[in-house]
C-alpha cells in the first residue's frame, strides 16, 4: 500500500490496495486506518464499488449509520444522493433533491446535528457529470492550529450548538420537514474535536451550527462565521474532482467538506456510507459537561 499525499497539508492517495482488501485483511485495515488518522482524507481510485462492498469496508471503521427520516435510503445504511427522480429524469431545480443539493453546497462536516455525530463517511461515484460537481474538502486541524494560543484554549472550553433545520433554513425556510425537525433536536458539542491517537485539536464546525453556549446569539453566529471563514481561507483545500470508480472517505472530526455545482441538466448519483463516532474517537469529551454528568 503507497500513501500518496494530495492536498495542502492533509488528504493523501490509497495506492496498491482496494475496499475489499481493507475489508477482509486486519493488516490492510490497519494501515489504512493510520492513513485516515493522518491524513483526514483518503482517495481510492479504480474501484468497483457495489453497495455491499462499500458497507463491508465501512463497518471496518466502526457501526453504520441508519439513514435518517426524509433522506433517500431511509432505514437504510446507505444515503443516496441525487438528482434522477422516479421518472428517471433529472429533477428540476425547485425539486427538493436540487434544493438539497445545494444545501451539500454549504461548508459542513456530516452529521454533527445527530444525538451520535459521525466519525467518518465514504462516498462512491456511480454517475458522475462530464464536468463540475467536485467535492472540495478544508482541514479544520490545520485551521484550528493557525489560531493563536489564546483563542485556541477558549475554543478547547467552548461549545456549540447544531441543527440541521438550520442549515436547511439558510437554502428555504422549509426545506427541512417537520418530520425531520421532530426527529433531529438541536445538538450541543466542544468546538474542538482532539484526536485520541495523535492528541491533535480540530475545530468542529459546520453550517448546521448556528449559537455557541453562554453567548449571545450575534457574538456566537459572529464567532462561527469567523471561524468557517479562517477555516476555508483560499488556497487551503483540497478539491476532489471525481473519476469513475473513485471512493473518497473523510473524517468528520479534522475536515468541513462542500460539494461544487454542476450542470443542472446531468445527472450525478452518489452513494454515501456514514460510521458513528464512538468513545475510542474521542466522542465522551465532545459532550458539554452538563451532559457528562448527566450519564
Ligand atoms: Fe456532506
Amino acid at each position: 500500500m503507497e500513501v500518496v499525499p494530495l492536498g495542502p497539508g492533509f488528504a493523501a492517495e490509497l495506492r496498491g490496495t482496494t475496499l475489499a482488501e481493507i475489508a477482509k485483511d486486519d493488516a490492510a485495515y490497519a494501515a489504512a486506518r493510520a492513513a485516515f488518522e493522518e491524513h483526514s482524507v483518503l482517495v481510492f481510485r479504480g474501484q468497483d464499488a457495489s453497495d455491499e462492498g462499500q458497507l463491508a469496508f465501512s463497518r471496518r471503521f466502526g457501526p453504520p449509520e441508519v439513514t435518517k427520516v426524509g433522506s433517500l435510503g431511509t432505514g437504510s445504511h446507505f444515503v443516496i444522493l441525487t438528482t434522477i427522480g422516479a421518472d428517471g429524469k433529472v429533477v428540476p431545480p425547485d425539486h427538493r433533491y436540487a434544493l438539497r443539493n445545494r444545501a451539500n453546497q454549504l461548508w459542513h462536516t456530516d452529521s454533527s446535528f445527530k444525538s451520535v455525530p459521525a466519525l467518518t463517511s465514504i462516498l462512491s461515484a456511480r454517475t458522475i457529470p462530464a464536468r463540475g460537481g467536485e467535492t472540495e474538502y478544508v482541514s479544520t486541524r490545520l485551521a484550528f492550529e493557525r489560531l493563536d494560543a489564546g483563542l485556541r484554549k477558549k475554543l478547547e472550553n467552548s461549545f456549540a450548538w447544531h441543527d440541521y433545520a438550520h442549515s436547511r433554513g439558510k437554502i428555504t425556510a422549509d426545506l427541512a420537514s417537520p418530520e425531520e425537525r421532530a426527529a433531529l433536536p438541536p445538538q450541543c458539542w466542544r468546538m474542538v474535536w482532539k484526536n485520541p491517537v495523535n492528541g491533535r485539536g480540530a475545530l468542529y464546525l459546520a453550517s448546521h451550527a448556528y449559537a455557541v453556549e453562554g453567548m449571545d446569539e450575534t457574538a456566537g453566529k459572529k464567532l462561527i462565521d469567523e471561524l468557517t471563514e479562517a477555516a476555508t481561507t483560499p488556497d487551503v483545500s483540497y478539491v476532489h474532482q471525481w473519476k469513475s470508480g473513485d471512493v473518497v472517505m473523510w473524517d468528520n472530526r479534522a475536515t468541513m467538506h462542500r460539494g461544487r455545482p454542476w450542470p443542472a441538466h446531468e445527472a450525478r448519483l452518489m452513494v454515501r456510507t456514514t460510521i458513528s463516532a464512538t468513545a475510542a474517537d474521542g466522542l465522551e469529551s465532545m459532550r458539554p459537561p452538563s451532559q457528562q454528568a448527566a450519564e
